[in-house]
């Protein structure tokens, strides 16, 4: 793989947050990336650190020995891709596979047809399963689950390049914080003469498809909400071919837009007060740390 783009790179130039702008989001849903501040390593309040102890040193995988058989080699090999021919394959195949299935299948098809494999092995339909916040809980929204899974996938292992977290949280936050859908197909199924946007305001499915319902009127089983859901794939699967074209050339200097675990001291996503009202609790503090101004 011609991957250009070094980490530290990254720490220099990206993977940092300001941390007096940051907290104004807290409690509310601030700016998203707006607010994030470019910083120098040394600066930096926040590098991203992935939690479970891995150091850049690490083997490629885990130092679980069911784990490092050569099948589970990885990063996968990337070539840049057309968004667009991958953001029309997304829409429709979201009509068979389903949010998560469509990105994945959408990226890794294109893939196997420039490279092979091990693309061509791979049983992107297996990921039908996260339709509906995986098997219809309405948790984490499909096509962000398979953003993660093509991102870790070609990016690689958190545990020896953050690229893949920072990518991630990223896509995570530009989803919350953007008037979906995006993209417009070339053939809509439905909603051919407009269609309503609304903000989610969290990586949810049931908030991003609960405010798009509340806004439009469509029942959640109607046309337009599904034509509405198979955009957002097409949107996200746009979004992450664009980000690893980018990250390819070695051009991804995006700054860190939310890293929870060491901004609030454990994962959440940014809007608190949504679920805990106006007083948004505190984690117990981890030695060592000081809470952020503001918070
Ligand atoms: C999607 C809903 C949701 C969001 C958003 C959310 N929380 Fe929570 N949080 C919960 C739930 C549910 C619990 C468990 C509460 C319980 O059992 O009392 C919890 C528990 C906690 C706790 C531990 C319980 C306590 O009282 O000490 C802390 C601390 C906390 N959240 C902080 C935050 C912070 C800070 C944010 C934003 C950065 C946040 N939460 C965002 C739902 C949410």
């Amino acid at each position: 793989m011609d991957a250009k783009f070094s980490r530290r790179d990254i720490l220099t130039k990206a993977a940092v947050f300001g941390a007096g702008a940051a907290i104004g989001g807290i409690g509310g849903f601030g700016g998203g990336a707006a607010y994030a501040e470019e910083k120098t390593a040394a600066e930096a309040d926040y590098p991203v650190q992935y939690g479970h102890g891995g150091t850049q040193d690490d083997q490629l995988t885990s130092n679980l020995e069911w784990t490092s058989g050569e099948a589970n080699k990885w990063p996968w090999p990337y070539t840049k891709l057309d968004p667009e021919i991958v953001a029309e394959k997304a829409y429709e195949g979201w009509y068979e596979l389903g949010c998560g299935g469509t990105v994945i299948a959408s990226i890794l098809s294109e893939l196997a047809e420039k490279i092979g494999e091990p693309y061509k092995s791979f049983p992107t339909e297996s990921f039908v399963i996260f339709e509906g916040g995986v098997a219809g809980w309405g948790t984490l929204c499909g096509s962000l689950n398979g953003a993660a899974v093509a991102i870790s996938l070609i990016v690689g292992p958190p545990t020896i390049d953050e690229t893949t977290v920072l990518i991630t949280t990223n896509i995570m936050d530009w989803y919350c914080h953007s008037n979906m859908p995006i993209y417009t197909p070339k053939n809509p199924r439905a909603n051919k003469t407009s269609i309503v946007h609304t903000v989610s305001e969290s990586p949810l499915c049931h908030a991003s498809v609960g405010k798009w319902v509340k806004a439009s009127g469509f029942p959640s089983s109607s046309a337009e909400r599904k034509d509405r859901c198979a955009r957002l794939s097409a949107t996200v699967a746009y979004k992450v071919v664009e980000t690893l074209n980018q990250w390819i050339d070695g051009e991804y200097n995006e700054g860190v837009s939310w890293f929870a675990p060491q901004m609030v001291f454990m994962p959440a996503q940014q809007n608190c007060a949504k679920c805990h009202g106006e007083k948004v609790p505190r984690p117990p503090l981890p030695e060592g740390k000081e809470w952020p101004k503001g918070y």
